[in-house]
């Protein structure tokens, strides 16, 4: 009898513990703000400002005309001030009609965590690296405070300073510094290398800001990087080394084992940052089943892009979706759209359709009324 009794007790004691932490934990969260970085799978219009407009068809499934993303309506971070009652974030480049009194995006297209020694023209690769993003950010929590305290219309267009404590910092940076190394005829075992340094450089990232009381952190990982078509045509890849999906399996295989220490860093943020709730998530096995299963999830087309220019994959990256070129001496944009954009997964070769967005977001969105909480 007695060791039932005692044990009974302890399973009681265990599940009682079990409801008083969740139900500490069960209230939805929160979030007045977001701050945002990273590159072109979330730029809102941070590069378009510094250097010219992404030109039409972009946008045209849903703001109707260019809005400085590089797809054909709303991006996933878009879905997420959307699903937290925010609205789009401002990019914190972008000087003209931005309201910045729910957050501000320091992404840009193109944006690299490493910085780079190369201006835009020189290496495509945007000069906004992780490091100046953080710059930005301190220079907006500063510089905000100061100036919403004059009062009148700054107290709408600015963040409150409790703001910055209770936002939610997103991250979705990293796939440029693969491509890149990549692009610059390094091998995909010479660019692996490069990672520890990598992830070393977003950790302080991190904690900087957590240093300026951010507290909910919520970090993408990379997509299957070998699945773009930019990356697929750069160099040609051995038959061999593409998956029974199309993709190129060294490059993804890259994406991986720079996400495999993505992930051990976020846990050791964790122990690090007592006060940050950090979720760490997934896209890449989202986007990854995306390309495996598109036309079980109601798409037509994997990796042929909506938006380009000839080839296997309807992409040249010399004429790229929405570049302007001279025909006959005339200014025109390349890229007509595909028919259905809603139906493909890739909108230009290096980024994804809205709908490919829409899903994203709905496969990792359950998690986001929690990421206030420390797991
Ligand atoms: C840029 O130059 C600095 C100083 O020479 C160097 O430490 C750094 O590694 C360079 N960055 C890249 C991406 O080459
Ligand atoms: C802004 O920076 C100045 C010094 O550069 C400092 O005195 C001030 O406290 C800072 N303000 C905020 C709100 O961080
Ligand atoms: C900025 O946006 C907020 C929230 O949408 C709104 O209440 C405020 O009026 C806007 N400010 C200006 C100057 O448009
Ligand atoms: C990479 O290699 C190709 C072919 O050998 C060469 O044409 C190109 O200039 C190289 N690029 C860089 C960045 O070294």
């Amino acid at each position: 009898m007695k060791p039932i009794i005692s044990s009974f007790f302890a399973l009681s004691l265990l599940s009682s513990l079990a409801t008083s932490s969740l139900s500490a934990h069960a209230h939805q969260c929160h979030f007045p703000a977001i701050f945002n970085f990273g590159d072109s799978n979330s730029d809102t219009g941070g590069l378009s400002a510094a250097f010219g407009q992404a030109g039409p068809p972009h946008g045209a499934s849903f703001f109707g005309l260019p809005a400085g993303r590089y797809c054909d309506g709303r991006l996933v971070i878009d879905f997420i001030a959307e699903s937290l009652g925010l609205p789009y974030l401002s990019p914190f480049l972008d000087s003209v009609g931005s309201n910045f009194s729910h957050g501000a995006n320091f992404a840009t297209a193109g944006s690299p965590i490493r910085a780079l020694n190369t201006t835009l023209r020189q290496s495509g690769f945007s000069p906004f690296s992780l490091d100046v993003q953080l710059v930005q950010f301190y220079n907006f929590h500063n510089r905000s405070q100061t100036v919403r305290s004059r009062g009148g219309i700054y107290t709408t267009m600015l963040p409150e300073a409790d703001s910055f404590s209770q936002a939610l910092y997103t991250f979705d940076i990293g796939q440029n510094d693969l491509t890149a190394g990549y692009f610059a005829n390094k091998t995909v075992e010479q660019v692996g290398t490069e990672v520890p340094e990598l992830i070393s450089q977003f950790k302080k990232a991190v904690t900087n800001v957590y240093k300026q009381g951010g507290r909910y952190f919520w970090i993408h990982n990379t997509g299957p990087i070998g699945c773009l078509a930019y990356v697929i045509e750069w160099f040609p890849i051995k038959a061999s080394d593409f998956d029974p999906h199309g993709c190129a399996s060294p490059l993804n295989h890259l994406a991986q084992r720079f996400n495999h220490a993505l992930k051990q860093a976020v846990i050791e943020l964790r122990a690090s940052l007592p006060k940050a709730a950090i979720t760490y998530v997934d896209v890449y096995s989202v986007k990854y089943e995306l390309f495996v299963h598109a036309q079980g999830h109601g798409f037509k087309r994997s990796l042929v892009s909506c938006c380009g220019h000839g080839g296997k994959y309807n992409y040249n990256r010399n004429i790229g979706c929405g570049k302007k070129v001279i025909v006959k001496g005339k200014e025109m944009y390349i890229g007509k759209p595909c028919d259905e954009p809603d139906k493909a997964v890739v909108w230009d070769g290096v980024h994804f359709t809205q709908a490919a967005n829409k899903f994203i977001f709905d496969k990792i969105a359950t998690r986001l009324s929690m990421a206030c909480h420390r797991q």
